[in-house]
């Protein structure tokens, strides 16, 4: 079963969750009661689901256009991606930007 572990921005450990069989990393955070924002419903435009990927991410494909775009303009760091986006495929380990 894969994991997904959430971190504050300060590394403090804030829960693992489970997701289901392709469900969005964002998806599964919030079906968990865990708040993230994303007002553009996974659109990829608002930004506001941004996570950091600590670990985990090896199998992730890479940012298409348009979550680039998003990332550029939040001015994000190479690690964050739209949660909305992404799927974890293996034990992930994520936290808040
Ligand atoms: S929910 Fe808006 S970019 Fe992910």
């Amino acid at each position: 079963m894969t994991t997904i572990y959430l971190q504050s921005p300060e590394g403090e450990p804030l829960g693992a969750y489970e997701p289901e069989r392709d469900e969005s990393v964002m998806d599964c955070l919030q079906r968990r009661g865990v708040s993230i924002k994303g007002s553009c419903f996974g659109s990829g435009d608002c930004g506001e689901c941004a996570l950091l990927v600590l670990s985990g991410g090896d199998k992730l494909p890479k940012p298409a256009l348009r979550e680039r775009r998003t990332l550029e303009k939040l001015k994000a760091p190479p690690t964050a991606r739209l949660s909305c986006y992404i799927a974890a495929d293996e034990d992930m380990v994520v936290a808040r930007i």
